[in-house]
């Protein structure tokens, strides 16, 4: 299968640091290598409802932000969630994503985790603390994402930044992204299985 990445962009400003650092990295992918670019911001997802006790998913409609979104991530071997740290975690934008994916395990005729599992999962953050362990649990919800997805993990792409731009004098996260996405990716693990 064709590799074709899929960029999902969580942060809520246009060409922040997350989207940067992404773009550094992706830049050192093959030619043949397809990659796609969406922003969450510019694509907002509904609320996610939970229907799992009433009517359950179905498929969304065509043309809907949904839909685009469902599409570009079955059609993905790679994932890459490129969300800024908010709050230690994810941005809202990008757990919303997330959120869908639920509604997508339970929507008939897409084999929405069988899909996915093999497939990897990568993140690419920005975050303005100097130390990068505060982003230990937006490191957490991707990995524990994964392994639960039964996908791969090619970890978390972390740069320093506040302003826009920032990131670009991060010398060290530019470094890191030049063979960011040619690392091994292992099947995802929960914590309790590691050893
Ligand atoms: C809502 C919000 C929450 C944030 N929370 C954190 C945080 O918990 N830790 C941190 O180091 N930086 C935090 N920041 C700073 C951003 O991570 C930082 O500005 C980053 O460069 C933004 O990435 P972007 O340019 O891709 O949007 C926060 C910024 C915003 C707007």
């Amino acid at each position: 299968m064709t590799r074709r990445f899929l960029f999902v962009l969580g942060s809520s400003r246009s060409e922040g640091n997350t989207e940067l650092l992404a773009r550094a990295a992706a830049e050192q992918l093959p030619k043949s290598v397809e990659q796609q670019w969406i922003s969450l911001a510019e694509h907002p997802l509904p609320d996610f409802v939970d229907l799992r006790r009433d009517s359950d998913h179905v498929r969304p409609p065509v043309g809907s932000t949904p839909a685009l979104l469902l599409d570009a991530t079955l059609a993905a071997t790679d994932i890459v969630i490129a969300s800024p740290l908010y709050w230690y975690s994810v941005s809202g934008l990008t757990k919303r994503y997330l959120d869908y994916w639920s509604g997508w395990l339970r929507t008939p005729g897409i084999d929405f985790k069988a899909t996915l599992a093999g497939r990897t999962l990568w993140g690419v953050t920005a975050l303005a603390h100097q130390e990068t362990e505060v982003a230990d649990p937006l490191v957490g919800t991707l990995n524990n994402s994964a392994a639960y997805m039964g996908m791969r993990f090619g970890g978390v792409l972390a740069g320093n930044g506040s302003r826009r731009g920032d990131v670009l004098n991060d010398a060290e996260a530019l470094a890191r992204a030049k063979t960011f996405f040619a690392q091994e990716a292992p099947l995802a693990r929960f914590p309790y299985e590691a050893g």
